[in-house]
This record gives structure tokens, sequence and C-alpha cells, in this order.
């Protein structure tokens, strides 16, 4: 029997390939009012179904439909005329753009043609203080936003328009509890006025909060489609890995001798005096708010960033400021950067050239050449430990899958020894067995006496990973806890307080 009411949308057969399938048979529907999570491991294709949704992919076989019409957007335009709208997972804003500019972007010629430009920021300063940013100026340029906030910029975009699907690709990778309820209130009253919500994302704490039903990818194919209820985690989890989950009990770590010291480091506005020490065999998480400074302060640790005060002293090394990452990293320093676009990888080159850069030093022969094939098998033994799915190690990284571009980039610095090592949201877009790899490749460094500093939006990653956790709150540390000390909400509550005491 037909229902009365078709699905918002609904694709039957899809079928996309690159240089091997990535999508097969895709039978997927969303019924208006749904909240319909997709879920599977880095690479099973959950952002290329999304952009074929969106009309930025053309599928090689299959079709669509949209409220019970034939459906075949050509580009983003088509599809956003039908009210389909997407919050990307990498962020897609304009860097020298303003952040008005960039909410605006497509509308830009068609509504705001005569340059109206007070209307323009009205309507910015409106769509900003629906996610919270009342307080951002419409005409900053997003180039000097942290990610939390682009993220937030590019849902405030997607949520000022007419919207009657709206697809979310990983919406809160970047976001702190906060930001992600008043999220998840603004997919709640979508919800209830007919709106159709496609959530794509490794949380399952969040999928299991938001969604009606939950639909499983794996290699391209769907594995199940049900109601978030009749899924429990494990299942879902043993769905997307087509196996059980190896359970891992690590061995205990045991602090030594302090590998990184930092004292009273300042680089104004966001880092307002940092003193902190992590030990080899430790690992040391960073938590706070987003814009509690925790970025800037790894980047001015790295020398990423100039700091106006303070030192940074690795190992026995003279007490110092870095003026670059050279620097930083002859020192023995290694980071794993936030924005993986911007600072970390050369997308349109391989994953191999990717993953050595770092290390390149270390397969120079005395001769000048590289050590090619010393370097492809180190490579390979990589790419292995971090758990990398690529068609090729020649594969250019942009067409990799989110997640497995920052596999790519936490193997560029396994690669590489270093004696401390900086991760900036390490886990950001991975999916859960990888997760779990990546937080053993932790572990073995500890273990192997180097000091791990890592700074999170997720308490529950932290405190499952760290021996210490530091709370940033603007720009200073508001606490330490050691491991048994810490719950989810004492360290939300010290990431509001205001650790200078209100003084300025
Ligand atoms: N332009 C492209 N060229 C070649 N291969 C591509 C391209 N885009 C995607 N792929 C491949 O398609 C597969 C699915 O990628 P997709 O981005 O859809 O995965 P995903 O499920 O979103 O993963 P993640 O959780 O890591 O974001 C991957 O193996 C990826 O390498
Ligand atoms: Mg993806």
């Amino acid at each position: 029997m037909m229902p009365s009411v078709p699905p918002r949308v609904r694709t039957l057969g899809l079928n996309k390939a690159y240089a091997v399938p990535v999508l097969s048979d895709v039978n997927f529907e969303c019924l208006p009012g749904e909240v319909h999570a997709l879920i599977g491991a880095n690479g099973a294709g959950k952002s290329t179904l999304a952009r074929i949704l969106c009309g930025l992919v053309r599928p090689d076989a299959g079709s669509m439909e949209f409220d019970g019409r034939p459906y075949a957007p050509r580009h983003k335009r088509d599809a956003e005329a039908a009210g389909v709208h997407i919050v990307h997972q990498e962020l897609n804003l304009v860097g020298n753009l303003s952040v008005a500019e960039n909410l605006f972007l497509s509308d830009l010629p068609r509504r705001w043609g005569c340059l109206r430009l007070g209307e323009l920021r009205e309507a910015a300063r409106t769509a900003l203080a629906r996610v919270g940013l009342a307080g951002l100026d419409p005409a900053t340029p997003v180039a000097a936003l942290g990610v939390g906030v682009r993220q937030l910029v590019e849902i405030a975009g997607a949520l000022a328009r007419a919207c009657r699907l709206l697809i979310l690709d990983e919406p809160t990778a970047a976001l702190s509890d906060p930001q992600i309820e008043r999220l998840f209130d603004h997919i709640r009253r979508l919800r209830a006025s007919g709106v159709s919500v496609i959530y794509i994302s490794h949380r399952m704490d969040e999928i299991a909060r938001i969604a009606d039903r939950t639909t499983v990818l794996r290699d391209g194919r769907i594995v199940a489609t049900r109601p978030v209820a009749a899924l429990p985690v494990a299942e879902a989890v043993r769905m997307m890995a087509g196996r059980d989950p190896s359970a891992h009990a690590a061995a205990p770590r045991v602090p030594g001798p302090i590998r990184l010291r930092v004292r009273d480091l300042r680089r104004a506005p966001a880092v307002r005096g940092i003193t902190l020490e992590a030990r080899a065999g430790e690992i040391l998480g960073l938590a706070g708010l987003v814009g509690s400074g925790r970025t800037e302060f790894l980047r001015a640790v790295f020398g990423a960033e100039r700091a106006d005060g303070g030192e940074v002293q690795v190992d026995d090394s003279p007490p110092r400021r870095f003026s670059s990452p050279a620097e930083a990293v002859a020192a023995g320093l290694a980071m794993v950067p936030e924005d993986r676009k911007e600072d970390g990888l050369m997308l349109a080159r391989p994953v191999a050239m990717n993953m050595s850069l770092a290390s390149l030093a270390s397969f120079r022969r005395a001769s000048g050449l590289l050590a090619a094939a010393a370097e492809r098998t180190a490579v390979g033994q990589t790419a292995d430990r971090v758990n990398l799915r690529c068609a090729s190690l020649d594969q250019p990284v942009t067409e990799l899958s989110g997640g497995n571009q920052q596999k790519t980039l936490i193997g560029r610095w396994l690669m590489r020894d270093a004696a401390v090592y900086l991760f900036d949201e390490p886990t950001r877009g991975v999916d859960i067995s990888a997760k779990a790899a990546i937080h053993e490749l932790m572990g073995d460094l500890a273990r192997r006496g180097r000091a791990c500093v890592v700074a999170s939006s997720e308490p529950e990653e932290l405190m499952s990973l760290c021996d210490r956790i530091a709370v940033f709150a603007r720009g200073r540390i508001a606490r330490v806890f050691e491991r048994g000390e810490w719950t989810h909400e004492r360290i939300l509550a010290a990431a509001f307080e205001d650790p200078a005491g209100g003084a300025q």
C-alpha cells in the first residue's frame, strides 16, 4: 500500500564509482519531519550520498524522487531551489570574505545585488544570533575565526534558508557541549515544522538523542535501516565494521621526567598566561569551550603563531619561544593541527608524499637522494598503523574521505620521531574503530616515553584517553584534574569559570 505522504527524498538504486565502486544500489529514504541518521566507517560513502542529494555529484545510475516527484539536480543551485541545503563536513567558507558575505554567498547576486550592505549585515546578525554568535561582527573575515566558530557560521547559513531537507555532515565535530545542545534545539524545531534532516555523525550518543531512524552504510551498501531504539550501539558498530571491534586492554603508563614545560605563555587576546608541563609517558588533555584558547595555545607553543610572552622548553634545551614550526620541529615537537585543509595537507598531492613530508630527512642518503624504497615501506607500515583506507598510496589526498585525510595527517607525525606530540582535535571526523586505533597509537607513544598533549571538544574522549585534563577558560587554565577526580559535569563547570575572577 502506498503511504499517503511520499518520502521527502528517496533514492532508487543509486550507483557511483570513482576508481572503485563507492555507492552500490543505494535505496535510501527520509520522510517529512524525520531526522534520519546516516552512519558508517570512514570511506563508507556517506558524504558521497549527501553530495548526490544536493546536486554536487552526479550518480552513475539510479534515480531520485523529492516529495514524490522525479528529482535530478544538475547543480547545487537546482537542489537549493527545491529547498535542499547542506552543511559540509569539510569547512567550505571562503577565508578572505567576511562572515556576512559567506553566510549569503549563494544568494549574493539575487538578494543583495545592489549592495545593500546594511541589510546584509542585519540579516547576518540575526542568523548568527540563532547559533549563539550574537557577539560576532558580521564584517570579520572568516580567516580570523577558529574551526568551531566557522562550523557555527556554516550552520547559521543553512538555518537562515527556507529548508525542506537539511543535510548535516558531521556538524558537531568541532563544537562543544552547549553549542551542540543549541543545534539540537534547532533540529527539533525544524523537525516539528516538517523539515527533514539527514544527520551524518560518528558520535553514537548524539544519534541516540536526536535521530528517529538510522541507516548504516558499509562499503557503499546499505546494511540496515532501523528505528534508533531498535539499533543498540554495539550492534551498529558491528554492522559498520562487518566484524566485532577488538577489545583492547592497554598496559599501564608510568610518568617519567618532564619533557615539555610551558611557562606563562601569552598571545593576545586568546592566550593569557598558560603554565603547564607534560611528562614522558603521559597524555595530557586540554578541555574547554570553543574559543577558550586551546588551539591558539598549541599554535603558539609550536611557533605557528608568535607568542607575545612566556617560554617553552623541550627536555633540557634552553627555554625559548619558537618563531616558526620548523624551529619547533627541530627542537623535538610535532603537531597535528585542527584545520587539516589549511595547516596540514597538500590536498592535490599523493598520500605517500603527505605522509613522509615531516620525516624526509631520515630517508636521505649520503648521496643526497631519497631512499625511495625505504620511504615507501615506512609509509606503507604507517598507513596500516593508522588504518588508512585508500585505493593506493599514490592517490591524491583530496580524493580520500574526511576521516582518512585526518589519518594521513596523523601518520605524517607518527613517521617522525618527536619528544612531544601536540594533537588538536585529532579524531575529528574519524570513525569509531579508527578512533580507538588512534587512541592506541597515542598510548603507544606515551609508553615509549613521549609526552602527548591532546585538545578535544569531547570530554568523553579526554576522560577515556588522558592521565590528566587541564580545562581552559578564557585563555587561562581554570582547573587541572587528575584521573579519578574528573566527571563530565566538573569539566563543564570549570570550562564556564572565569579563572581571572572577573578581572580582565
Ligand atoms: N573525487 C573522488 N575521487 C576518487 N575517489 C573519491 C572521490 N570522492 C570520494 N572518493 C572515495 O569514495 C569513498 C567514499 O568517500 P566518502 O567521502 O563518501 O566517505 P564517508 O563515508 O563520508 O567517510 P568519512 O567518515 O571519512 O567522512 C572513499 O573511498 C573515497 O576515497
Ligand atoms: Mg564524509
